[in-house]
């Protein structure tokens, strides 16, 4: 695999003298889908600006498909697809008219045009709502159709800003579909932003996680949440005070388990596989009869591992998760 974006040293700082990009590098392979993961704020539509070639850094060198931007910055906007933040769609104009415009604008030939409009009405499931105008399209339909105009002139490289932000569940896991079949199955190189800590996890093969302009944590969502250790069950007891002591005894000579702490609930075990341990500390303490009010479970998120790097959570509504009650109320 080759490097299709290599930037190193980037910085951007505004007129007003905000830094919105601290010195970051970082590369992304031809035909991966890559993630830039943070909060509000965090430099991730600035950067995505100066990769596009709409926003001029301050410093640093990037590379985009092997051109470099100061110098190829017309070499680059023609293998890019960019969907930004804001959508872009004219409302005046159908869904279909939207893709034809900018299929001009990349002087593609008509009748390729027409070819591709068919195809991409049909990509992101606009058939039925295509000839009208896109000013009554709802939302998830608008991102939809952005998502399909930054795709006319079959860009190998694509940038996403938070192409799911605001959009209902089920309209956020249609775009997810059709962003995986983008890079599976047409080799588009993706580069996505977003602040939602699930979308990264399901998608990007790897990501950067950045805060304040700057990259805080980079790898594969799985080596992320690897470098925090273990899972973590709580228990609480009918009888804290009374069976402590002996359920620690008992968890303790389970294979696997890392730590045990006192904690608000009653006692917290840390493990390597909570998941197939919970069966074995319900069933210990039963045998003895010390009686389980509740168990609850959490593996570690890509929310741990921001908070190992900046001590801060990242917040964004139904995304971050309470840990599930797996098992609730007086037993037996
Ligand atoms: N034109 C501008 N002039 C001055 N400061 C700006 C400008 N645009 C953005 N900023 C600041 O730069 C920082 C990074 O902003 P940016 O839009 O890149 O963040 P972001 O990660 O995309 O956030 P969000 O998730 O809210 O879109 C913020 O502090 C922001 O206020
Ligand atoms: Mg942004």
């Amino acid at each position: 695999m080759s490097e299709i974006i290599d930037v190193k040293n980037l910085v951007l700082i505004y007129s007003d003298g905000t830094k919105a990009v601290d010195n970051i590098s970082f590369n992304v392979q031809e035909g991966e889908f890559f993630g830039f993961l943070g909060p509000n704020g965090a430099g991730k539509s600035t950067t995505i600006k100066i990769l596009t070639t709409l926003l001029r850094k301050t410093a640093g060198t990037v590379s985009v498909a092997g051109f470099d931007l100061d110098k190829q910055a017309a070499d680059i906007r023609k293998i890019i697809g960019v969907q930004s933040q804001e959508t872009t769609v004219d409302g005046d104009l159908t869904g279909r008219e939207n893709i034809t415009l900018q299929g001009h604008f990349h002087q593609m030939d008509p009748d390729e045009i027409k070819k591709r409009v068919n195809e991409l009405v049909g990509l992101v499931g606009l058939e039925a709502a295509a000839d009208r105008r896109a000013r009554n399209y709802s939302g998830g339909m608008k991102k939809r159709l952005d998502l399909a105009t930054a795709l006319v002139h079959k860009p190998k490289l694509l940038f996403l800003d938070e192409p799911t932000t605001g959009l209902d569940p089920q309209s956020r896991s249609t775009i997810w579909s059709y962003l995986e079949k983008l890079n599976k199955e047409e080799d588009i190189t993706i580069f996505l932003t977003t602040q939602y800590l699930e979308e990264a996890d399901k998608l990007c093969k790897r990501l950067s996680i950045i805060d304040s302009g700057k990259i805080v944590a980079s790898g594969s969502p799985v080596e992320l949440k690897r470098e925090i250790g273990a899972d973590s069950i709580r228990i609480s007891l009918e009888n804290c005070q009374r069976d402590i002591n002996k359920a620690k005894e008992l968890i303790k000579s389970l294979t696997d388990v890392t730590q045990i702490i006192d904690s608000e609930e009653c006692l917290t075990v840390y493990a390597k596989n909570a998941g197939l341990l919970i069966a074995d500390i319900v069933r210990a303490l039963d045998s003895s009869d010390i009686r389980i009010a509740s168990v609850t479970f959490s593996s570690p998120s890509l929310d741990d591992v921001f908070m190992k790097h900046t001590g801060k959570r990242i917040r964004t509504e139904e995304l971050v998760k309470a840990p599930s009650p797996m098992w609730g109320g007086a037993r037996r």
